[in-house]
């Protein structure tokens, strides 16, 4: 059987891909609690994810590291936290009320209670990951995650992230994250699981990561 990641290629993406990854994003984040939640009408959600997820991708690029794989067909959205409270863009919060209208509140809501339980320690920040639905379960997300693990292992870097369901906590378990306590958003919002890859050969520490201090600005 073919290893798939000897056969997936990945780079990291530029402003020319951002149209097919925006679409990977809209239709691979479209379904499931989180989405529900953050706009519950379903005739409204592309067009607002269209917008948020151009946001993101482009805040990415920008702010941060953004892998793809050759076919487009996936992309991950990665910021080293190096310090508690990095410093965010001033004009993310405006560009994301305008983007997200009337469900702005959720949204918001959501990057806070993700902010105020971010771990303390220097790590890499998983943001967003996502697989072209169409492509999903065929090892590709677990290739280009595994590629920029292995970067993240050569410097002994903790990696992060925030698990939206139970199946793909269970594939960053097996991509050795440690699920801590879950996070449940308010206003009876869905269950999410903070995850944390610690640096490898070191011993699991006794407890979950602290939270750093309140951020003084945003980041995504
Ligand atoms: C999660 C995701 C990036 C994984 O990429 P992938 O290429 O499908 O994953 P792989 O083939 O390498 O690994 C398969 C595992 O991924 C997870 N997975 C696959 N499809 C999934 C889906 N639609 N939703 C959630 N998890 C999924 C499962 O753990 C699966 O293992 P299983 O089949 O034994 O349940 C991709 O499925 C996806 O984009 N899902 C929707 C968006 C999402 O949930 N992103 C992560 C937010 S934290």
């Amino acid at each position: 059987m073919t290893d798939i990641s000897t056969t997936v290629t990945v780079r990291q993406a530029t402003h020319s891909d951002a149209a097919t990854l925006i679409a990977v994003l809209v239709e691979a984040f479209f379904d499931g609690p989180v989405a529900d939640w953050l706009v519950p009408d379903p005739n409204d959600r592309r067009a607002v994810y269209r917008r948020y997820f151009e946001l993101v991708l482009h805040h990415g690029l920008e702010n941060g590291h953004v892998d793809t794989t050759e076919d487009l067909s996936a992309v991950a959205i990665w910021y080293p936290r190096l310090e508690p409270s990095p410093k965010g863009s001033l004009e993310y919060q405006p560009a994301l009320e305008e983007a997200t209208g009337v469900y702005a509140p959720r949204f918001t809501l959501l990057d806070a209670v993700f902010e105020a339980f971010h771990p303390g320690e220097p790590h890499h920040y998983l943001a967003y990951v996502a697989v072209n639905p169409g492509q999903q379960g065929h090892g590709v997300g677990t290739a280009m995650l595994g590629q920029y693990h292995r970067q993240l292992d050569a410097l002994g870097m903790p990696a992060y992230l925030e698990a939206s369901n139970v199946r793909n906590r269970e594939l960053y378990v097996r991509l050795a994250y440690r699920a801590g306590p879950p996070l449940i958003l308010p206003t009876t919002g869905p269950t999410i699981w903070r995850m944390w890859r610690g640096q490898p050969g070191a011993p699991a520490p006794a407890a979950f990561p602290a939270s750093g201090p309140p951020p003084r600005r945003r980041s995504l």
